[in-house]
C-alpha cells in the first residue's frame, strides 16, 4: 500500500465524522485534498464548508460545495485536516503547506477536530519536521534572532513562498518538542509572529491514521 493509498483510505474514513446539515471546516494539503474529493459525494448532505486556504476553497468550489466566509457562520461542527506530525497526545505540527494560520483559526472555531494522516506522521517526539512559523515580513530577522535565543533550533525563511495572508514562513529545524503547549505559547509571544504550526493548546480530538492494515483511530 502506498502513502497515497493510506491518505485516500483515511480520507474516506473521515466522512463518517461529517455532521449532516451543518457547515464543516476543511483543511489544506494532499490528505485534505483526498477528503475534499470524497466529500463531493455527500455535498448535498451539508450546508457547505469554511476553507483553510485559497487552494482548498477552489477545490471545494470545483466540486460544487458552497464555501462560506468564516465571518458569515455562527459555528462549525467539525474540522477535518491533515498534519505533518502528531504525537500520542494529539499535539500536531501543521503548516507544511503554509496554511497554518487559517487552519488554526478554523480549528479554534470548530466543535471537533478530526486529524487525518498516514501512519508515518505519528511520532514519539515532534520536531523532525521543521516547525513553520508565519511572520510579518518586516519582522523576519528580529523573529529569527528571538527564536534562536528563546526557543532554540535553526529558523530558515521558506524560499519563494508567501502565505495567503501576505506573510513569510520561518521553518525551524532541529527541534525536540517535549512540551508542545509551552513552545506554542512562547513562540506566539514573540512580536512579529502571526502564529506557529504547533497545534497543542487546541490539538486534534481524534486522529485517524491510515495504515496498511486499515484505519487506526487514536484518541487521547
Ligand atoms: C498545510 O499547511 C498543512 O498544515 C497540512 O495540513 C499538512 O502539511 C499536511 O499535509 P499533507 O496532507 O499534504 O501531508
Amino acid at each position: 500500500m502506498t502513502q497515497d493509498d493510506m491518505k485516500f483510505t483515511v480520507a474516506q474514513a473521515a466522512l463518517k465524522y461529517v455532521v449532516k446539515d451543518t457547515i464543516i471546516g476543511v483543511g489544506t494539503g494532499s490528505t485534505a485534498n483526498f477528503f475534499i474529493d470524497a466529500l463531493a459525494k455527500m455535498k448535498d448532505d451539508i450546508k457547505g464548508a469554511v476553507a483553510s486556504s485559497k487552494a482548498t476553497a477552489q477545490r471545494l468550489e470545483g466540486h460544487g460545495i458552497k464555501v462560506f466566509d468564516l465571518n458569515e457562520v455562527a459555528s462549525i461542527s467539525v474540522y477535518i485536516d491533515g498534519a505533518d506530525e502528531s504525537d500520542e497526545g494529539l499535539n500536531l505540527i501543521k503548516g507544511g503547506g503554509g496554511a497554518l494560520t487559517r487552519e488554526k483559526i478554523v480549528a479554534a472555531v470548530s466543535d471537533q477536530f478530526i486529524c487525518i494522516a498516514d501512519e508515518s506522521k505519528l511520532v514519539t517526539v515532534m520536531g523532525d519536521f521543521p516547525l513553520p512559523v508565519e511572520v510579518i515580513p518586516m519582522a523576519s530577522n528580529y523573529v529569527k534572532h528571538q527564536i534562536k535565543q528563546k526557543i532554540g533550533g535553526t529558523p530558515k525563511v521558506r524560499k519563494n513562498f508567501i502565505t495567503d495572508n501576505g506573510n513569510l514562513i520561518l521553518d525551524i529545524q532541529n527541534l525536540k518538542i517535549t512540551n508542545p503547549k509551552a513552545m506554542e505559547t512562547a513562540l506566539n509571544s514573540i512580536t512579529g509572529v502571526v502564529t506557529n504550526g504547533l497545534f497543542a493548546n487546541r490539538g486534534a480530538d481524534v486522529l485517524l491514521l491510515g495504515t496498511p492494515n486499515g484505519v487506526k483511530v487514536v484518541t487521547t
